[in-house]
């Protein structure tokens, strides 16, 4: 499984305010908008695209558009505050929902909510999710898009910890990872160490 870190300084600045627990809401939310836009920018290097002829007000031409503009879906709560930030850098796309919350006791997802496709073949999925802690999330919103014959999943998130790159790597899904940061480990709470807290309170409140 590829994973890719994007260890530019702009994508470390903003991860650094994230990181911060004396950042606020707002400033949490907009780091977060800003950090997307930079995964999304390096994620997409790979897109296939396709020419098509444009004429300039001096002479004909030719142009790029992506050939395949791919699905977008952020994981709610969290991958929420990645969705306009994705969506803004690929207005082609289409956006489907998945809404996953872990059990504090099992550290297990249990899904909520589900608005996808039902033929997924063909399409490329860019999930949007900030943290991979376990990775039991993610292995569960990339499973639902392999149900439906996804076979190009590519996993945009803010910080990964290995257990959970590790059961990623295990589940044998199609896909890769994008990331601002690899961190060191997960705590008895399975929250990621040094990390940067609970993405989804951060962003919008405690429950
Ligand atoms: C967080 C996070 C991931 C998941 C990561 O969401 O946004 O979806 O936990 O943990 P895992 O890799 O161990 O599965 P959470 O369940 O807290 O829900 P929220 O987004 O609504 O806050």
């Amino acid at each position: 499984m590829d994973v890719l870190v994007v260890d530019h300084p702009l994508a470390q600045s903003r991860l650094t305010a994230m990181r911060d627990a004396r950042t606020d809401s707002a400033s949490f939310r907009a780091a977060l908008h800003e950090l997307t836009t930079m995964l999304v920018y390096e994620a997409a290097r790979s897109f296939p695209v396709e020419t098509y002829p444009v004429t300039t007000p001096v002479a004909p031409t030719d142009g790029f558009r992506l050939a395949n503009p791919p699905l977008l879906v952020p994981v709610l709560r969290a991958g929420l505050g990645m969705a306009d930030a994705a969506l803004g850098l690929l207005p082609e796309s289409s956006m489907g929902f998945v809404g996953l919350a872990r059990d504090e006791v099992t550290f297990e997802p249990r899904a909520y909510m589900e608005s996808l496709p039902t033929e997924l073949a063909g399409i490329p999925v860019l999930v949007l999710d900030p943290m991979v802690a376990t990775g039991g999330s993610l292995e569960h919103c990339c499973r639902l898009l392999a149900d439906r014959g996804c076979t190009d999943i590519t996993v945009l998130c803010v910080l990964a910890a290995p257990a959970g790159i590790e059961r990623l790597e295990r589940s044998g899904l199609p896909l890769r990872v994008v990331t601002a940061a690899l961190d060191t480990a997960l705590n008895d709470h399975r929250f990621i160490v040094p990390g940067l807290g609970d993405a989804g309170d951060r962003q919008f409140g405690g429950m």
